[in-house]
């Protein structure tokens, strides 16, 4: 059976207090899901964050990384800087990444391939503008993103690929996808791979949902059949609102 995950993503926030602060509160909440969590403070707290967070049972994963081993890459991480302090899944193609960073789905193909060759898992996220829906785009955008990003690895490799589908115009704006949005885009990203790889793959690939999940919608998200969890940014901050949405499963 797939996995249920709920990712924290907190962007650029918190220093170094408040990430020990928020760690020491996220531990005293109870957990009543199956759910497997994760938080992806900013680079300067992986190392602090990983050692506060041993044997909480809570990953600490990163937003983002490089995709070269090493070298003249002034301001960038690399996925062995990554694994030489613990660190073993990081998010990609955050929808912030791709407007603000160039990020695209040729860079994207090439930093998944170098977390693939660390072993390292990844949160592929992907989703398309308001404009695309408007033009009813929408599952066009989405399948040429995981196409290009995804389609040249091996079955193999989806075993350290978890989908996250972010629709832009519901992150960080209060605007959620309905669920039905959400289930619809879900099963249609699972029946893209499905075509490529095979029904069993498909059926073991978690696809979570990103944009503005919060305690209060988390569950009627979470209870479609294809949504396997959630990418949280905003809601991610405060630990009782994150813990309640780990807890809607
Ligand atoms: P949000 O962000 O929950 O604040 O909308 C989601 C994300 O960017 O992953």
């Amino acid at each position: 059976m797939r996995k249920h995950i709920v990712a924290g993503n907190w962007k650029m926030n918190n220093g170094i207090i408040q990430t020990e602060t928020l760690i020491a509160d996220l531990k005293k909440q109870e957990k009543t899901s199956n759910a497997e969590v994760m938080i992806a403070p900013t680079f300067t707290n992986l190392w602090h964050a990983f050692q506060s967070s041993k044997q909480s049972g809570i990953e600490v994963i990163a937003q983002n990384m490089h995709f070269a081993e090493e070298g003249a890459y002034t301001g960038e991480i690399s996925a062995g800087m990554l694994k030489s302090i613990g660190i073993q899944t990081t998010i990609l193609g955050h929808s912030e990444r791709r407007a603000y960073f160039n990020e695209t789905d040729e860079s994207l193909a090439k930093k998944v391939d170098a977390a693939m060759a660390n072993d390292i898992r990844v949160i592929f996220c992907f989703g398309e503008e308001l404009s695309d829906r408007k033009a009813g785009n929408e599952a066009s955008v989405v399948e040429s993103q995981i196409k290009n990003a995804l389609f040249h690895l091996s079955a193999d490799a989806f075993t350290n690929i978890v989908l996250a589908y972010e629709p832009v115009w519901a992150i960080g704006t209060g605007e959620t996808a309905t669920p039905e949005q959400a289930q619809d885009m879900h099963a249609f990203i699972r029946k893209t791979l499905a075509e490529k790889y095979g029904n069993d793959l498909a059926d073991s690939v978690s696809i979570l949902y990103g944009g503005s999940v919060k305690p209060n919608n988390a569950k009627e998200i979470f209870s479609k059949p294809d949504v396997d969890g959630g990418l949280i940014g905003g809601a991610s901050l405060k630990a009782e609102d994150f813990f309640a949405i780990v807890n809607a499963f």
